[in-house]
C-alpha cells in the first residue's frame, strides 16, 4: 500500500499545470481599505501581472490566463470602466514593449464596445509577439463563457448547414476548436483572489476539469507565494484524485 502511495506520489510529484487561469478580483476592495478610490485598487492590480507570468515561465506552464474584464463588468460606473480601458490600453503597450521571456502575448473576448484606439494596441502587441514560441499570456477582456459558447453554436449549426461538418462530427475536442482558446490546452488551476468563490462566466468549457483555489489575499497583494501554494494544491489534487 504504502509502496503504490509512493508511486503515485513520484508519478504527480511537481507536474506543473499546462494551463493557469487567474480570476484578479478585489482591487477596489484592496484601494478602499487604504481609504483610496477603486482606480488606485486596478493601477496597482497590473503589477503582479509581469512576476506572476515570469514565475509561470520559469515553472513551464504552456498557458496563462488573466481575467481583466469581463462582459459583466459594463455595468460599472461610467468613470470606473473609461478609467479601466484607459489602463488596459496602457497596458497593452508595456507588454509589447517589456515582454521578455518569449511570450506570445493575446487578446480572449470580444472586440465590440471596445474602442479603436484600444484594439489598435491589442492587435499591435499580438502582432509583435505573434512569433514568440514561449508561454502563451491571454488577457481575458469583454470576455463572457456563455456568450463565447452562444457563439460556438452558431458557428457549429452554420458549419453543419453549409455541409463542412457533419452532425456525427460533433465531439468535444470539435467544439473546443469553436472556442476563443481554440488549440490550446483545457485550463488544470483556476485561481481567485479576494476570498470569492465565484467562476463569474469565465472559461465554462476549458476549466471543465480543473483545479480550484482561492485566497483571501485582494489582487494587488498576489505574489509569487501564492502561486506556488496554487501549484501544490493542484499537485495535491492529483495525488489524491
Ligand atoms: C477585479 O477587481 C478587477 C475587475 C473586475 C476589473 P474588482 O474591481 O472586482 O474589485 P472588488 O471585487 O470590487 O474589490
Ligand atoms: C470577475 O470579477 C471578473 C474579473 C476579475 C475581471 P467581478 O468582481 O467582476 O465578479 P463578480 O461580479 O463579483 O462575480
Ligand atoms: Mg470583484
Amino acid at each position: 500500500m504504502l509502496s503504490l502511495v509512493n508511486e503515485l506520489r513520484n508519478r504527480h510529484e511537481n507536474k506543473v499545470p499546462r494551463h493557469i487561469a487567474i480570476i484578479c478580483d478585489g482591487n477596489g476592495r484592496w484601494a478602499r481599505k487604504k481609504g483610496l478610490n477603486r482606480t488606485f485598487g486596478h493601477k496597482a492590480g497590473t503589477k503582479p501581472i509581469e512576476k506572476i507570468t515570469k514565475a509561470c515561465v520559469e515553472m513551464g506552464v504552456e498557458v496563462l490566463t488573466f481575467y481583466a474584464f469581463s462582459t459583466e463588468n459594463w455595468n460599472r460606473t461610467e468613470e470606473e470602466v473609461s478609467f479601466l480601458m484607459n489602463l488596459f490600453k496602457d497596458f497593452f503597450i508595456k507588454l509589447r514593449k517589456e515582454a521578455d521571456n518569449n511570450v506570445k502575448v493575446r487578446h480572449i473576448g470580444f472586440t465590440d464596445k471596445l474602442s479603436k484606439e484600444l484594439l489598435k494596441e491589442i492587435r499591435k502587441t499580438e502582432n509583435a509577439t505573434m512569433n514568440n514560441s514561449g508561454l502563451i499570456l491571454n488577457i481575458a477582456l469583454n470576455y463572457g463563457s456563455r456568450i463565447e459558447i452562444t457563439d460556438a453554436i452558431k458557428k457549429i449549426v452554420d458549419d453543419v448547414n453549409s455541409d463542412n461538418i457533419s452532425l456525427d462530427g460533433i465531439n468535444e475536442s470539435l467544439v473546443s476548436s469553436y472556442m476563443l482558446t481554440a488549440g490550446l490546452p483545457d485550463v488544470d488551476l483556476i485561481i481567485r483572489t479576494s476570498g470569492e468563490k465565484r467562476i463569474s462566466n469565465f472559461l465554462l468549457w476549458q476549466a471543465a476539469k480543473a483545479q480550484l483555489w482561492y485566497t483571501d489575499d485582494c489582487w494587488p497583494d498576489f505574489t509569487c507565494k501564492h502561486l506556488k501554494q496554487a501549484v501544490n494544491s493542484y499537485n495535491r489534487s492529483l495525488i489524491i484524485g
